[in-house]
């Protein structure tokens, strides 16, 4: 039962008390902003009396989780923190700032995590008087819906406390996975194509939007295409993190973003929340309809697969995370209907490669580069998963 802090009660940081406190764990909720504290504390109610009406939680249950949770307005209050997590805006200045004003208040043996998703864990430790006891603590929103959470551990972390975190955040019913501490972690690093690569084919006029999420959804087995999960994410919050991305990993044009999404952002086409993004929202807008030629279906998949099995090929091949992390990060995390080198394994490593020398022999990009790792497996005759025998 440990005492669990979050610094910010914004979007993450209120689904994160949500899961500990549903975990039985008291929580201390801090924000600088008293408004946004009331309306944090609003949330959580209505979200869970939601769950008691859909018949998915006890009213019992409800009240003793809103019980465990206190709202409070001084770091003198988080004294108690066993674990204190950061979930404050993504602003590397203003957390270097939070981190080292907290971190006096907090008992010795205080673990502390930021849940950022795109700053450098490294260099928030480096904020830290004991940098050893801080790491990442990567949660996905709805933080109570969704089951993966990314650990990070900084350069500086101890050796230990990966396991102790995995332990609690796994009592809270989440799957862990590791990443090492580079730009996006596993899965805001490995879904790039999905995204990326669904663009290129749109912006060279190769198919539609309604086409290319066709196939991904009805050939792929994916749950949304590409076009309609961006407009569902926001084009503003998913450029922003392309284009961090590209950055942080110094231009590699593997990463680089598109004019198409940058255009809609600009014009406030932001997806589902404004009513327009690739589609029009509302009653009555007649949904775009997709071109259904199946060749041309399986051209789209196999190339936006290929590239998200070359991604996470160099995810493994920089040791970022393992064989098994990755496959959960991208099942659990972003709900793909195989893990991506499991699904290597099943359309076979060679045609991957080749997958991606086509393209390359096309475009001359360093963008369609193979995965050394994927051209070794493919020339060893090598799976990543051992192979089933039939009896
Ligand atoms: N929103 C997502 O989809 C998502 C997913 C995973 C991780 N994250 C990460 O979680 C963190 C929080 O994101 P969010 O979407 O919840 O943001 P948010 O804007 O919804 O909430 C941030 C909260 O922090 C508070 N705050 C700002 N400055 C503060 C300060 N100096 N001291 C205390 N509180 C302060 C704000 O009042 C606000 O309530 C970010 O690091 C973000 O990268 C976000």
């Amino acid at each position: 039962m440990n005492q669990i802090g979050i610094i910010g009660c914004g979007t993450m940081g209120q689904g994160i008390a949500q899961v500990a406190a549903t975990a039985s764990c008291p929580v201390l909720i801090y924000d600088l902003n008293p408004d946004a504290l009331e309306l944090g504390r609003q949330n959580i109610v209505r979200v869970l009396d939601r769950l008691v009406e859909k018949g998915k939680l006890e009213n019992r249950h409800k009240s003793s989780i809103l019980a465990n949770i206190q709202y409070v307005n001084t770091f003198h209050a988080l004294q108690p923190c066993d674990l204190v997590i950061e979930a404050i805006v993504e602003d590397a200045a203003v957390k270097d700032q939070v981190i080292k004003q907290l971190e006096p208040w907090l008992k010795k043996d205080c673990i502390f995590a930021s849940n950022t998703s795109s700053l450098s864990i490294t260099l928030l430790a480096a904020s830290c008087k004991i940098p050893a006891r801080f790491l990442g603590i990567h949660f996905f929103n709805p933080a109570p819906l969704m089951k993966l959470v990314e650990i990070i551990p900084g350069i500086q972390t101890r050796t230990s406390l990966v396991e102790e975190v995995e332990t609690i955040i796994q009592s809270w019913g989440k799957h862990t996975v590791l990443a090492k501490d580079t730009p996006g972690f596993i899965v805001n690093k490995v879904a790039r194509p999905f995204y990326g690569e669904a663009l290129r084919i749109y912006d060279e006029g190769i198919a539609d939007v309604a086409t290319i999420d066709w196939a991904m959804k009805e050939i792929g087995g994916f749950r949304m295409g590409p076009f309609e999960l961006m407009d569902y994410i926001g084009n503003d919050v998913n450029y922003a993190v392309t284009e961090t991305i590209y950055k942080s990993f110094y231009h590699d044009p593997r990463y680089r973003p598109s004019f198409t999404q940058k255009r809609l952002a600009e014009a406030g086409y932001l997806g589902r929340k404004t009513g327009r993004g690739y589609y029009q929202y509302g009653s009555n807008v007649d949904a775009p309809v997709p071109v259904k030629d199946m060749d041309q279906g399986k051209l789209i998949v196999e190339r936006i697969v290929a590239m998200l099995i070359n991604e996470a090929a160099d995810t493994l091949y920089y040791n970022i995370a393992s064989i098994e992390d990755i496959d959960l990060a991208m099942t659990k995390g972003v709900n793909y209907p195989k893990g991506l080198f499991a699904w290597a394994d099943e359309i076979g490593i060679t045609r991957c490669v080749h997958a991606i020398d086509l393209l390359y022999d096309r475009y001359h990009e360093a963008r369609y580069r193979c995965s050394p790792l994927l051209r070794k497996m493919a020339q060893s005759n090598h799976n990543f998963y051992p192979q089933k025998i039939d009896a």
